[in-house]
């Protein structure tokens, strides 16, 4: 060929290119308006004219889309449209609402790179066919509810470097085939149902990085070479059933970061190699059957922020080289076999935040130059045998919460410096040999909230009068000491008290008449010789057991009544529910045939709304089934797009017919007070309309649903979970939308508090809804079939089965629930709490199924960070106040605020 000839060719050849190039852009464009089409998705920004230009999209220079970005868009359909796509190597559709099977023509897509399927509703097996995706590199399939066995053909995808099947239903092994997967970094198994051994090969990975597989039924031991070949970073065990020890070699590199082995049977002792993980900050080694002693070289672990190995049977000192850890910020060893002293070195830990080595044998003590800790909020030294004094100086450090001494050895009187412990939440130290009189600096904490507790001791003198100035204290104990003289009429101060003990000391008098003390049984003060009244039957040392056994019969009646009545009230909203869509049923088939109702009345509200609100929509909108969108106990939600495109929530009242025709006018009214109602987080009506004898009421759409929705997603698992800030300012909202409807002009009780009926605007702040029906429906007038039904299965305060009232005590027990739900991410009522269980009584028996708060709360929002699991645990002490069985002890939802309020800013 000469010259010529060869520009020539390529000419033509260029010119082929482009022809092919051109007929291939068109057909992405054909192919990106069909998927465009198929997915619904109102949150994808696909309307330009180039489809190189919607959002997510990435095309090449040959405007073939090389990159789809389409995450958290709540897409839902069919995408198998893009399997036309052929430059595309890197997809992204996680935390959207695909459901069905993963398609198998995925398999067929031989240039893809990158897949993240994550946080979506697939269900079904993984199919075989990805194994089949030679260039991927990035297979996240988390999140979903994918079930079966791992298929053995990914091991097919030899260049996979990450694989994350995390928080699925998969059960089976890890397949032997994935020792061919050499590239693997990151292998990510956790919460499913895996079992059998973790196989030695994994060791062999030299690439892998991180290995999670907690939360699964993994059994036999850790790998003994893991760690060897490799550069371990994260090593996540947690919640298996691994036996043997915690193997050297996963120290060897000396690169490891996280290492979290808690809740297994492992044995022997922490290797000293962990001195070579400079890097390591997270190391959790809780609840297994550990023995030996700390080594000293973890002061070499310089990074340690997060040290945890309670319940062990750890043995030994407390090493003084935990002091060069500068970053320590937790340090639990709570019960081991620990023996010595608190070495005074630990003063010099400035980030050190909690310290607790509860149930030890630790002696000697309590270090002054723990005071030098400034960080410190929990000090928790229960259960021990130290026998010094209590040092001056520790209510120095300003953000101590929880001061708890208790079940020691310790002698000397309280210092006087305790009332400089402004922040103190609980202060513990009962059942010591401290002596003295009770320091009226004491009233100087005026934080104190949880607890006080300074019974059996051998504390004399009188109760000191500044003790009224605890007005938040909840429960005192000064029981079993040598107190004397009379009990001061300025505890009267002390306005949360719910629970006192003063029984066997000297007291004399009369037992103050006001309320907390009056609500105390008898046993609260008996063993005082002198002291008389109320609730005690007469002076002095009477036995009470007769009066004890009454209260006990009373109690188990009361009980009976409340599952029984638990159960009735359910079948009530049963058949309520089962006739209204019947019911319903009727109207539908009715309204096929039927010109449209007749509208009898209608308003707006809100003036700027007036032209874009239109009556007849409203009505036709609830005809359709598919409107639907959400059903509660006392109304049903429908969607409606009103003709001039804004998009409303009209609420259809159930059975309220005569309600409506008796007392239109007065509805009326009630509706349009309501409207007027200024508060962020209640939603307001902006209308009504009223045709035949049913209601509708008018609310603005909010796009994010409800708070039910948004923690519990049907499907199984969710598909955005919602972190803990965000679940913590939700349940503030609630918690001040429903304080403030307690205590504005009017008091509104609400009369089905759940989390169904808190809607989420699209910022996720919470509205609290269904607020007119407490003032539409008045159960107490016995009007409608209504009156039996105290709110939501599960959210119903106990009292309610005898009382038939709610209650404002009745609000904020089912605020609880919600405060609960938030976080544990359970329902509130769920089969697996077992027969007669639900969830509050599920999460008060916690410690008679000897489970730890932290196995209460939701671990995928716990084990995130130290402040989040800080804050969740103080979340939930508010939670259990709000679900206490007796309705006069839960606390007023103004204080709900003001406690969420300072977990909100703790930590
Ligand atoms: C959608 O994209 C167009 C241009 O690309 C832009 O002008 C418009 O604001 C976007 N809309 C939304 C809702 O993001
Ligand atoms: C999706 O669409 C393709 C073709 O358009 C069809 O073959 C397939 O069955 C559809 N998948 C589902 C789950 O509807
Ligand atoms: C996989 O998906 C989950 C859930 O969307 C996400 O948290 C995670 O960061 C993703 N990537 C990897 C590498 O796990
Ligand atoms: C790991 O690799 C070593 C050496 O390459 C080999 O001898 C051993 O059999 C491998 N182990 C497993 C479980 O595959
Ligand atoms: C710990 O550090 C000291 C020096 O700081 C060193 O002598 C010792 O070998 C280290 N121990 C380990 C296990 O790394
Ligand atoms: C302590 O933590 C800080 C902030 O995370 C970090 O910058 C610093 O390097 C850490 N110190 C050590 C000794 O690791
Ligand atoms: C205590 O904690 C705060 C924030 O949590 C941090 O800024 C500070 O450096 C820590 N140390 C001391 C000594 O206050
Ligand atoms: C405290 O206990 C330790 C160890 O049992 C003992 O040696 C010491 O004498 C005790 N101190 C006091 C003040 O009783």
């Amino acid at each position: 060929m000469d010259h010529r000839s060869s520009i020539c060719w390529c000419m033509v050849l260029s010119l082929v290119f482009a022809a092919v190039d051109n007929a291939v852009s068109q057909s992405d464009q054909r192919t990106m308006e069909i998927l465009r089409d198929q997915l619904q998705g109102s949150k994808w920004n696909a309307t330009d004219q180039d489809f190189c230009k919607w959002y997510g999209v990435y095309c090449n220079s040959n405007r073939m889309v090389e990159r789809l970005e389409l995450s958290h868009l709540g897409l839902t359909g069919n995408f198998s449209v893009l399997i036309a796509l052929k430059a595309l190597t890197w997809l992204d559709l996680s935390l959207n609402s695909f459901s069905g099977r993963i398609p198998s023509f995925l398999g067929q897509m031989q240039v893809l790179q990158c897949l993240d399927l994550s946080a979506n509703h697939f269900s079904g097996t993984i199919p075989s066919e990805i194994g089949n995706m030679r260039s991927l590199f990035y297979l996240n399939l988390s999140s979903n509810a994918l079930t079966g066995r791992i298929p053995p053909e990914l091991s097919s995808i030899k260049g996979l470097k990450i694989l994350n099947l995390n928080t699925n239903g998969l059960n089976g092994g890890i397949p032997e085939e994935f020792h061919r997967l050499e590239s693997l970094q990151e292998l990510q198994l956790s919460v499913n149902h895996l079992t059998g051994p973790i196989p030695q090969w994994i060791s062999n990975l030299t690439s892998l990085e991180i290995f999670t597989a907690y939360e699964n039924s993994f059994n036999g031991a850790i790998p003994q070479n893991l760690g060897l070949n490799s550069n371990l970073e994260v090593l996540n065990l947690h919640s298996n059933k691994l036996v043997g020890s915690i193997p050297e070699s996963i120290f060897a590199s000396g690169q490891l970061q996280v290492l979290i082995l808690t809740m297994n049977s492992l044995d022997g002792s922490l290797p000293r190699s962990v001195g070579k993980c400079r890097g390591l900050s997270n190391l959790r080694i809780g609840s297994n059957k550990l023995t030996g002693s700390i080594p000293p070289e973890i002061g070499n672990v310089s990074s340690l922020t997060y040290f945890e190995a309670n319940e062990n049977s750890i043995s030994g000192n407390l090493v003084p080289e935990f002091a060069h850890c500068s970053n320590l910020t937790l340090l639990s060893l709570a019960s081991n076999g620990l023996t010595g002293s608190i070495p005074s070195e630990l003063g010099s830990l400035p980030n050190l935040q909690e310290l607790i080595v509860s149930g030890n044998s630790l002696s000697g003590d309590i270090p002054k130059a723990l005071s030098k800790c400034k960080n410190l909020s929990k000090l928790d030294l229960s259960c021990n045998r130290f026998n010094g004094t209590i040092p001056e100086g520790l209510c120095n450090i300003p953000h101590l919460q929880y001061m708890l001494l208790n079940e020691n050895s310790l002698r000397g009187e309280i210092p006087s410096d305790i009332g400089n412990c402004k922040r103190l939440l609980e202060l513990q130290l009962g059942s010591n040999y401290l002596s003295g009189r009770i320091p009226g600096e004491i009233g100087g904490m005026s934080n104190l909230q949880i607890a006080l507790n300074l019974s059996f001791n051998h504390l004399e003198g009188p109760i000191p009068t500044a003790l009224g100035r605890l007005d938040k204290l909840v429960s005192l104990d000064v029981s079993d000491n040598k107190l004397s003289g009379a009990i001061p009429v300025n505890l009267k101060g002390m306005e949360s008290l719910i629970d006192v003990n003063f029984s066997n000391n000297l007291f004399s008098g009369i037992v103050p008449t006001f309320r907390p003390f009056q609500n105390s049984p008898g046993s609260s003060f008996k063993g005082n010789r002198d002291l008389c009244g109320e609730p005690l039957n007469t002076c002095g040392n009477i036995s009470l057991t007769g009066h004890q056994t009454r209260h006990k019969s009373s109690f188990g009646k009361v009980l009976g009544v409340v599952l029984g009545s638990g159960i009735l009230v359910f079948l009530m909203v049963t058949i309520v529910v089962v006739l209204y869509v019947i019911k319903e049923k009727q109207q539908l088939a009715a309204a096929a045939l039927d010109p449209p109702p007749t509208i009898v009345t209608g308003n707006v509200f809100v003036e700027s709304l007036k032209q874009a609100i239109n009556f007849e929509s409203a009505v036709e909108a609830t005809l359709k089934e598919s409107n639907k969108l959400s059903s509660g106990t006392f109304s049903t939600i429908y969607k409606v797009i009103m003709p001039s495109g804004l998009v409303f929530a009209v609420r259809k009242l159930k059975s309220i017919d005569r309600t409506v025709s008796l007392h239109q006018n007065k509805m009326i009214r009630e509706l349009e007070k309501l409207a007027k109602l200024s508060h962020e987080n209640v939603m307001r009506p902006v209308g009504f309309v009223i045709y035949d004898d049913v209601a509708l009421l008018l609310h603005y759409h909010l796009p994010n649903g409800t708070l039910a929705q948004l923690l519990h997603r049907e499907g199984g698992t969710s598909e955005f979970e919602p972190d803990w800030p965000r679940r913590l300012s939700i349940a503030l909202g609630v918690a001040e939308g429903l304080a403030f409807l307690h205590h504005c002009h009017t008091p509104i009780i609400h009369l089905d508090i759940a989390s169904a009926n808190i809607f989420l605007d699209a910022n996720f702040n919470p509205l609290i809804g269904e607020v007119e029906i407490s003032k539409l429906l008045d159960p107490s007038k016995g009007t409608t079939s209504i009156t039996a039904v105290a709110g939501s299965f599960g959210y119903i305060p106990p009292e309610y089965a005898y009382t038939m009232q709610v209650t404002a005590a009745g609000n904020v027990y089912s605020f609880g629930v919600i405060l609960l739900e938030t976080l544990t991410s359970r329902l509130p009522v769920e089969e697996a709490f077992g027969e007669g269980m639900d969830l509050v009584k599920w999460v008060h028996n916690a410690s008679s199924r000897k489970e730890t708060p932290e196995q209460i709360l939701d671990a995928k929002l716990s084990t995130v960070s130290f402040a989040w699991r800080q804050q969740m645990l103080a979340a939930l002490k508010v939670a259990l106040l709000c679900t206490d069985n007796t309705p006069a002890k839960r606390p007023k939802m103004k204080k709900v605020v003001e406690m969420l309020q300072e977990v909100n800013q703790g930590a």
